[in-house]
């Protein structure tokens, strides 16, 4: 089993200062940034713009993955692809078109990803797998940071797992909400290959975010 990777959660930074809050927690280990991407429509609150990806781009080398939160989300994906959006995940129900928003975001040049919330069936997968590059499954329902993991999300993430194994594809299996040091180890063991982290990546401040990814990667 390869070690799981870290995305920390950029909504649990410090909005004040968010280049800074970038640059350490990329120097403390983290694998990929994830910027969650709300418009208080698809979920009920606001957060982050494409001016403000452009605006990070700079802070870091790694991976940025947007994870888009509004409805619809076809007008936007251009937009965040020329912030600097490495991967762009969508969910089912922002649109009526998944399978061309996908080749949208493919014909961009960047990673595709599918989004499933805790009630959303693994059926939304069903066409689209030679589409995506990600499965990112959601542990609490979207919309806040800071929520209790849901633990039907555990038996979802092995389906999925089997999924991936069975088409043959690298397909990253990445879970969203909740995860922390208590569960993190469950979630590699079901077969997630990438954990998203806000609360668990950011608590205590910029001299703890080196230790709790540690954390999180050692469990
Ligand atoms: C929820 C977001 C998550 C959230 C994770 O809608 O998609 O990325 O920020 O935060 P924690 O890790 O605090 O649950
Ligand atoms: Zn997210």
């Amino acid at each position: 089993m390869p070690p799981v990777r870290i995305a920390p959660s950029i909504l649990s930074a410090d909005f004040s200062k968010l280049g800074e809050e970038v640059r350490a927690i990329d120097a403390a280990g983290a694998d990929w940034i994830h910027v969650d991407v709300m418009d208080n429509h698809f979920v009920p609150n606001l957060t982050i713009g494409p001016m403000v990806v452009k605006a990070l781009r700079p802070h870091s080398q790694k991976p940025f993955d947007v994870h888009l939160m509004v409805q619809p989300a076809d007008a936007l994906v251009e937009a965040f692809a020329e912030a600097g959006a490495d991967i762009l995940s969508v969910h089912p129900e922002s649109g009526p078109h998944l399978h061309r928003t996908l080749m949208r975001i493919r014909a961009l040049g960047k990673q595709a990803g599918v989004v499933l919330n805790p009630a959303t069936p693994l059926s939304a997968l069903d066409h689209v797998m030679d589409l995506i590059d990600l499965v990112l499954v959601m542990s609490v329902n979207p919309g806040f940071g800071g929520q209790s993991f849901i633990e039907s999300a555990l038996p979802k993430i092995e389906a999925i797992r089997k999924r991936i194994d069975a088409s043959g594809k690298s397909i990253e299996l990445e879970v969203d909400g909740g995860v922390d040091a208590g569960n993190a180890g469950r979630l590699a063991a079901a077969g997630a290959t990438m954990l998203v982290a806000g609360t668990a990546s950011f608590r205590g401040g910029p001299d703890r975010y080196a230790a709790n990814i540690a954390a999180l990667k050692a469990a």
